[in-house]
């Protein structure tokens, strides 16, 4: 079975349909190399029809780096109905019930509807995430994903030069904040202290630069903070704008595969009342990404 790339939009070089591989009976390295030079060029990728396990899922992910586990999840221990090596991005409980409209884990869940990056509120971000359709509801609660490094590439030199050595502060706690939501544990609030990263990176492979922004942040290190927010609200708008944005209409057993250090991500709403559960294998960043240094070149242009 040779394995087929292609682009979704082949215009813009931004997510791309991946066929010809069976995951569920593993894949070789030579493979996962491919897969990896193809989530370089389209940093989003669609594996149609692939009906994987947990097991299986984990498996295929970690061909990829080290693996995350779900420390960012809200029902960490008790309540859980996965693993701690599968993160729970479903509406249900542990019972497979939908969750009630107040339900607390439900409440936070819907922070996944804001723009952000997995795991920027780790110390070491995510690099890719990897998200298997299990259950979809037939209508809405598409995902859509936004291309950072052309946002970055088309803000005019000034504001790059503004932008270069910034660093943000990310938290759940301020994701959440923003729609509300303060109903965290002492262990939570602790446990969820803001970390440091960078506003611009330099992927690792590539060198292309994009812009590391997330719902998460709360403000940038050095700024008065209405003036940060409204920094990162602007450079937000701008790298949202719908020209930089696919949008997946989600198919049971799709697996997605995205690089977190250079797209934004977001959960679109759908009727609260049916089941959505998809679940998500993590693979862990390099380390914090305020101690990576911008490019040179970025600063010289
Ligand atoms: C995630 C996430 C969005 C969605 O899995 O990290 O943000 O559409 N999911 O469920
Ligand atoms: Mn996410």
């Amino acid at each position: 079975m040779p394995l087929n790339i292609e682009p979704l939009n082949p215009d813009k070089q931004f997510a791309a349909r991946v066929t010809g591989l069976d995951i569920a009976n593993g894949v070789s390295r030579e493979i996962a190399a491919c897969i990896e030079n193809a989530i370089d060029k389209y940093a989003v990728l669609v594996f149609p029809d692939q009906r994987i396990t947990d097991d299986q899922q984990y498996r295929f992910s970690e061909h990829f780096g080290a693996m995350e586990t779900a420390t960012g999840d809200i029902n960490a221990q008790a309540d859980r109905r996965l693993s701690m090596d599968i993160n729970d991005i479903s509406n249900l409980d542990s019972n497979g019930q939908v969750r009630d409209r107040s339900d607390r884990a439900r409440l936070f869940g819907l922070g996944n509807m804001l723009w952000h990056s997995d795991s920027s509120f780790k110390a070491t971000p995510a690099k890719f995430s990897l998200l298997s359709a299990r259950i979809v509801p037939e209508q809405g609660g598409n995902t859509e994903f936004s291309d950072m490094r052309r946002a970055w590439d088309d803000l005019d030199t000034e504001l790059q030069r503004e932008c270069l050595d910034l660093i943000c502060e990310h938290s759940q706690i301020y994701s959440r904040g923003k729609l509300g939501f303060d109903d965290f544990t002492d262990d939570e609030r602790q446990k969820w202290q803001p970390v440091l990263q960078r506003l611009v990176r330099e992927h690792p492979r590539t060198q292309r630069l994009s812009l590391f922004l997330s719902s998460h942040i709360g403000t940038i290190q050095g700024w008065p903070v209405p003036e940060a927010r409204l920094f990162i609200s602007d450079l937000t708008e701008h790298a949202t704008q719908a020209d930089y944005v696919y949008a997946h209409n989600w198919h049971q057993w799709d697996l997605l595969m995205w690089d977190n250090r250079v797209v934004m991500h977001r959960a679109r709403r759908y009727d609260h009342t049916k089941k959505r559960d998809l679940h998500r294998t993590t693979v862990a960043g390099d380390g914090p990404t305020h101690v990576e240094l911008a490019a040179d070149h970025a600063r010289t242009n």
